[in-house]
């Protein structure tokens, strides 16, 4: 199918499609009115778990106005509340080859469904438009046509992006508006992720989000560089959230934040609309095909 890909290697990128999906699934059936957001966390990378994957990244959790890097922290009492507008965004790997998926729901209401079939209708629309030797100005283009269309604004500064084995974003970013000139070649594996709002369509930076990912090893020493091999050899170079590390022990928080402040451990804080609008996001990961691409993050994947 495609000449950059052995079969092995495709493989894996669809048993881990079809996880992710799988995960995602859990997580949505279990999301209501009064659960914990760490219930569905935990859920979720329990079922990824449960069919042989791991998961690529914590599994992120943004509420309302929030656009992404939010995973519930240890003990987190946060809970569902009736009219939430939930992405829940799931990511998991098969010996490195990732798969990313996400979705929105609505919690007991249905006032936002036109804002969550911006975002879907425009992942369907850039799925279906994807060619090898089209631009990513192109597939951000079909995107944000569908969202404007449909009244409201594309996330400009939220972008899908490359997937290559063992990392998250891998060079392209594939955007949600006209930009970026980067061609689109046969093998590439793409994660697309639209995000719809009603607000001004950027998001910024909020507080200190629960997700983390390793940096250089800066002359580590005793238990810091113990602490940061732990890490390495768990989670590698993709993103882990704090409350993963409770195996190493009730260390980890204090080795966590002096690892920070050393540079050993970056932190993504939380992403907000810029003018607090609602944000609903949908995304697949596809491999590009020399016609078109398939979608990897889904159950049934017959050719
Ligand atoms: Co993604």
């Amino acid at each position: 199918m495609c000449l950059k890909l052995n079969p092995d290697e495709i493989k894996k990128y669809r048993k881990a499609g079809i996880i992710a999906r799988r995960a995602l699934n859990k997580a949505k059936e279990v999301c209501d009115q009064g659960v914990p957001y760490l219930k569905v966390a935990e859920e979720a990378e329990r079922t990824i778990y449960k069919h042989g994957a791991k998961p690529a990244f914590p599994m992120n959790i943004s509420v309302n106005s929030v656009g992404a890097h939010y995973t519930p922290i240890e003990n987190d009492e946060s809970e569902f509340k009736k009219g939430d507008l939930v992405k829940l965004d799931i990511g998991c790997h098969v010996d490195g080859y990732i798969a990313d998926n996400a979705l929105t729901v609505e919690i007991g209401t249905s006032r936002h469904t036109s804002l969550i079939k911006a975002a879907e209708e425009a992942l369907g629309v850039a799925i279906r438009s994807i060619r090898p030797g089209m631009r990513t100005k192109d597939i951000g283009k079909n995107i944000e046509n569908v969202i404007n269309s449909r009244g409201f604004n594309p996330i400009s500064n939220l972008t899908g992006h490359e997937l290559k084995r063992n990392v998250l974003h891998a060079g392209t970013s594939i955007p949600n508006v006209s930009k970026g000139w980067t061609k689109i070649k046969k093998g590439m594996v793409l994660a697309i992720e639209p995000f719809a709002t009603d607000g001004k369509g950027k998001v910024k930076e909020g507080g200190a989000g629960d997700i983390y990912r390793l940096e250089g090893q800066r002359n580590l020493k005793g238990e810091d560089l113990e602490f940061y091999e732990w890490a390495q050899k768990n989670f590698g170079s993709l993103p882990f959230a704090a409350r993963w590390c409770g195996r190493y022990g009730e260390d980890h928080k204090s080795s966590l934040k002096r690892l920070r402040r050393f540079g050993a451990v970056m932190n993504y804080p939380v992403l907000v609309e810029k003018k607090k609008g609602l944000i609903s996001q949908s995304e697949h990961t596809v491999i590009v095909t020399s016609k078109g691409c398939k979608v990897t993050t889904k159950l049934s994947q017959k050719d």
